[in-house]
C-alpha cells in the first residue's frame, strides 16, 4: 500500500471532500497516513474565506516542496521517497487553477471543488508524471460518480452529509459562490443510502450539510420534495440516532421545517442562524435579503415553536463602511435575540467579491481588531448566560470523546440542543446516549452527573 496524507482545512464541506478523497484513494491503492513524512502522496484541502486561511495552505505546502526537493536530490538513498507527489485541492485550487503552478511549482496536481471525482484519473497520470490541473465547473452533482465509491469518514460519532453543494446567494463578502459553483442539490436516493451506511457502520448522529440547506430540492425535478420531506423519510431509518441540518438562511426557514423539525423525534432543537450583522444597513450592503426586524421575527418564531432551541449564528465584524454605531447594533442583537453562540470574524477582503472593491469605505485593522475582540468578549458572555439556563435540568447526552483532564477521566459530548457537557466517569461512553443531571456552567459547556 503506497500511503497520503491530507491535511484539510476550512468547513465541514472540505472535510466532507476528503472523506470522500480518501474513500477513492483506497480504491487505488493508497491508505491515509497521520504522519506528512511518511506519505507518499501529500495532498491539502484548502479554504479561501479568509485572507488567513489561503495564506497558510501556501505555508504548509512549502514545506512539502522542500522535502520533495531534498528527496529527489537524495536520489537512491532515500528510494521510495523519491517520487513524492504533491496535490493541491479545494477552494483556493477551484479560484486559482493554473496559477497554483506558478506559486508552487513543485505542486503535481490542482483540483478543484466540482470534480473531486476526477481524482482516479489524475492518480494515473501523475504517476505517468504528468502534470494536471482539474477545475473546470459543473452545473452538476456527481451522485452518479458517488455511487462508485466508499467514504473513509473520521471515525467519530457524527457523520457529514452534504445534500447541496454551491451557493446562489453572492452575499457581498463572501467567495463561496466563486469556489463552490451555483446552488445544486444531491439526489433524495444518494443522501438516504449515505445515511443508511453511515448508521451500519455504527454512527450515531447525521448532520446534512449546505450553505443553505432550506433551498434543498428547489432545482430537482419536480420542485417539491424539499427538505422537510429529506427529514421525515431520513427520521424513518431505523435505531437510535441524532439528526441535525446546517446552515440555515434566515428567511429561507419555512413555518412547515420548523413545525417538521417539532414533530419528528430524531431532528434536534438547534437551529444555525447566521445573521453577520446586527444593522440592517450593513445587511444591505451585505446583499443579506433581511433587516434586523425580519430576522427577530424567525429567531421569536423559532424559539416559540421549538421549545429549549438553541440558535446559533455568525457574525463579521468590520464590514467596509461599518460606523461604531452599526458595529454596536451587532452587539446588541446578540444579547436582544439571546443567541447561544455565534462564530465571528474579522472583515477580510476576497478576490472578486463586490465589498472587496470598497476600498476606500475598508475598516483599518486596528478598529477591526477591536470590534472582532468586543464582538468575542459578547459571544462568551452571551454563552455562559444560556449555559446557566441548563443548570439542575435533566438532559440527554450522546458522548462523543473520552479523555483524562488534570487527573480525571471525562465523557465529552453533545445534548440534542448543541450544549457540550463534560461528564466526570471512569468508563468510555463514546458513541452511547447517557441521561445526566446538570450540575453547573462554564462558558464552553456545562458539567453533568449521570442518573
Ligand atoms: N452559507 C453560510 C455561510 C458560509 S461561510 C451563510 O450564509 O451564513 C461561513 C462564515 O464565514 C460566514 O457566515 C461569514 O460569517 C464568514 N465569512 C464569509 N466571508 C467572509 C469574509 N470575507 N470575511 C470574514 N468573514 C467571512
Ligand atoms: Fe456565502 Fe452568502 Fe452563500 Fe453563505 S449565503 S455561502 S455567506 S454567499
Ligand atoms: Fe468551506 Fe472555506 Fe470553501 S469555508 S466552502 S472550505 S472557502
Amino acid at each position: 500500500m503506497k500511503k497520503v496524507y491530507i491535511e484539510t482545512m476550512g468547513c465541514q464541506m472540505n472535510k466532507s471532500d476528503t472523506e470522500r478523497m480518501l474513500g477513492m484513494l483506497s480504491h487505488f491503492g493508497y491508505e491515509e497516513t497521520k504522519e506528512p513524512k511518511q506519505a507518499d502522496l501529500l495532498m491539502i484541502n484548502t479554504c479561501s474565506i479568509r485572507q488567513l486561511s489561503e495564506d497558510k495552505a501556501f505555508s504548509a505546502i512549502g514545506t512539502w516542496g522542500k522535502w520533495k526537493k531534498d528527496a529527489l536530490a537524495a536520489g537512491e538513498n532515500l528510494k521510495n521517497r523519491t517520487n513524492i507527489k504533491i496535490g493541491f485541492c479545494g477552494c483556493v485550487a477551484q479560484q486559482k487553477a493554473n496559477e497554483i503552478f506558478k506559486r508552487a511549482p513543485y505542486v503535481d496536481f490542482v483540483l478543484g471543488t466540482h470534480k473531486i471525482y476526477a481524482l482516479p484519473e489524475i492518480i494515473k497520470k501523475i504517476n505517468n508524471d504528468e502534470r494536471v490541473c482539474e477545475c473546470t465547473e459543473t452545473n452538476a452533482t456527481e451522485d452518479n460518480l458517488a455511487k462508485e465509491y466508499n467514504i473513509e469518514r473520521v471515525k467519530g460519532v457524527n457523520a457529514w452529509i452534504p445534500i447541496t453543494e454551491g451557493c446562489n446567494n453572492f452575499c457581498t463578502y463572501c467567495i463561496v459562490p466563486y469556489t463552490r459553483g451555483r446552488e445544486r442539490s444531491r439526489l433524495p436516493e444518494i443522501i438516504i443510502k449515505e445515511a443508511q451506511d453511515a448508521l451500519n457502520a455504527g454512527f450515531k448522529e447525521i448532520t446534512l450539510l449546505g450553505q443553505n440547506v432550506d433551498s434543498y430540492g428547489k432545482d430537482l425535478e419536480d420542485g417539491t420534495y424539499r427538505l422537510a420531506q429529506l427529514l421525515k423519510d431520513l427520521n424513518k431509518l431505523e435505531g437510535k440516532f441524532r439528526i441535525r441540518f446546517v446552515t440555515s438562511y434566515p428567511t429561507d426557514i419555512t413555518d412547515e421545517l420548523i413545525q417538521t423539525a417539532v414533530e419528528l423525534d430524531k431532528v434536534c432543537e438547534y437551529f444555525h442562524i447566521p445573521m453577520q450583522s446586527g444593522s440592517s444597513a450593513v445587511l444591505k450592503a451585505m446583499n443579506r435579503r433581511y433587516d434586523r426586524e425580519t430576522y427577530a421575527k424567525i429567531v421569536e418564531k423559532v424559539r416559540k415553536m421549538v421549545p429549549d432551541v438553541t440558535i446559533t449564528s455568525d457574525f463579521i465584524a468590520g464590514f467596509p463602511g461599518e460606523t461604531e454605531e452599526q458595529f454596536t447594533e451587532t452587539l446588541t442583537a446578540i444579547d436582544e435575540f439571546e443567541l447561544d453562540y455565534s462564530n465571528v470574524a474579522a472583515y477580510s477582503p476576497r478576490e472578486k467579491t463586490v465589498a472587496a472593491k470598497w476600498v476606500d469605505k475598508y475598516i483599518p485593522e486596528d478598529i477591526k481588531d477591536i470590534r472582532f475582540q468586543r464582538l468575542n468578549d459578547k459571544v462568551k458572555e452571551n454563552c455562559l448566560k444560556s449555559n446557566l439556563k441548563y443548570v439542575g435540568r435533566d438532559m440527554e447526552v450522546l458522548v462523543e470523546s473520552f479523555y483524562e483532564h488534570k487527573g480525571k477521566m471525562i465523557n465529552s459530548g453533545k445534548t440534542r440542543n448543541f450544549k457540550t457537557v463534560h461528564i466526570p466517569c471512569e468508563k468510555d461512553l463514546t458513541g452511547e446516549f447517557v441521561n445526566v443531571k446538570i450540575s453547573g456552567a462554564k462558558t464552553w459547556y456545562l458539567k453533568g452527573e449521570i442518573i
